[in-house]
C-alpha cells in the first residue's frame, strides 16, 4: 500500500479520507499538478510550482505551503514509495481544494482551511520504440470553459472528450475552438506545418504545459524552427507531423487523424530528433547535471 500525504499527515492510501463536505468533492473547487520524476529527481519543479501558484491565484485561493515545503513532502513520499515495477520513473500528483465548509454553499466560506493532498505513482518507463508506433486521434469541438489555463480539478469536459475519442477507437482528442486547434483532452498539441514546428499560443484556451515549454526551449537550443501561433483545423489536417506532449506521455506522435494517416502514417523526422533531445534532457536530470 502506498503512502500518501494528506493535511499534514503521511498515511497509507486506504487511510487517507476527506469529508463529503470538501469543496473539491462538492464543487471541484480546487487545482492540481502532475510532476514527472526521473531517477528520484523532479523535472522542472520550479515551473510546476509557478503554475500551481498561478492556478491558485486564478481561483483566489491562498497557497497553503511554501515551495520548500512542497518539495520536502514530495521528496519524503518518493523515499517512502520505492517502485515495485520496472524502471524508476514516477510522477507526483498534488491537489489543493478550498477545504471543508460547514454547509454546501456556492460562495467562498469565511474561513478557509485548504485540503492538501499528494501522492506518488509509478510511471511505466517510456520507450522510444513504443512511442514511435504513435497513436490515433480525432478532432472534437472544444466544449470546455473559458479558463483552460487554470489547472483545475474540474475535468468533466476533458474526460468526456477523452472518452469520446476512446469510443471512436482513438487514443486522444484534438480540441478545436472556433476553427483553431487548442490542445488535447490531457495534453498539448504540436504540428509540423511547412517544416516549422507549430503550437497554439498561451492564453485562456489551453493549459500552459510544462512539457510544451520544455519542447520549445529545446527546439530553440537545437535550431529547430518553431512558432507559437494560432493554427486552424485545416492546417492540422495537412500537417506533416502531429505530436501530443504531457508530463506523463512525454512526446507522442499522432500517426492517424480522423481515420486517415498523418503524412505517410509514421512518426516523422522532427519527432525523431526531438525525442532524442528530450531523452538526453531526462538523462541529465537523472545524473544530477540539471534540475
Ligand atoms: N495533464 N493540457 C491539458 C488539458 C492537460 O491535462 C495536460 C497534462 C497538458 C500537458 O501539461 P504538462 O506538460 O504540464 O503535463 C496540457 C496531466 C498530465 C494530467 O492531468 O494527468
Amino acid at each position: 500500500m502506498s503512502n500518501v500525504y494528506l493535511n499534514g499527515e503521511y498515511l497509507p492510501l486506504d487511510q487517507a479520507k476527506i469529508s463529503v463536505l470538501d469543496r473539491g468533492f462538492l464543487f471541484a473547487d480546487g487545482v492540481y499538478e502532475v510532476i514527472p520524476v526521473y531517477g528520484g529527481r523532479l523535472l522542472r519543479m520550479r515551473e510546476h510550482m509557478q503554475r500551481l501558484q498561478n492556478s491558485l491565484d486564478a481561483i483566489r485561493l491562498e497557497n497553503p505551503l511554501t515551495n520548500t515545503q512542497w518539495l520536502e513532502i514530495a521528496e519524503k513520499l518518493l523515499l517512502d514509495n520505492p517502485n515495485s515495477g520496472p524502471g524508476d520513473d514516477k510522477y507526483v500528483y498534488l491537489q489543493v481544494t478550498r477545504g471543508v465548509a460547514a454547509k454546501r454553499n456556492h460562495g467562498f466560506p469565511d474561513e478557509v482551511n485548504q485540503t492538501v493532498f499528494m501522492m506518488v505513482n509509478e510511471m511505466a518507463p517510456v520507450n522510444k520504440e513504443e512511442l514511435r508506433q504513435g497513436v490515433s486521434a480525432i478532432t472534437l469541438d472544444d466544449i470546455r470553459w473559458k479558463a483552460c489555463h487554470v489547472k483545475s480539478i474540474s475535468l468533466l469536459g476533458n474526460i468526456l472528450l477523452r472518452q469520446q475519442a476512446h469510443d471512436n477507437g482513438a487514443a486522444e482528442a484534438i480540441l478545436i475552438n472556433e476553427g483553431l486547434v487548442t490542445e488535447g483532452a490531457a495534453s498539448n498539441v504540436f504540428a509540423v506545418i511547412d517544416d516549422v514546428l507549430v503550437t497554439a499560443p498561451m492564453g485562456n484556451r489551453l493549459l500552459p504545459g510544462i512539457t510544451r515549454d520544455l519542447i520549445l526551449e529545446l527546439a530553440a537550443e537545437n535550431n529547430i524552427n518553431y512558432e507559437e501561433r494560432d493554427f486552424t483545423e485545416q492546417e492540422l489536417l495537412t500537417a506533416s507531423e502531429i505530436w501530443f506532449s504531457s508530463s506523463t506521455k512525454e512526446i507522442l506522435p499522432v500517426v492517424e487523424l480522423n481515420g486517415k494517416p498523418v503524412a505517410n502514417g509514421q512518426s516523422g523526422p522532427i519527432w525523431e530528433k526531438m525525442i532524442d533531445i528530450y531523452q538526453a534532457c531526462k538523462a541529465k536530470l537523472r545524473s544530477g547535471e540539471t534540475s
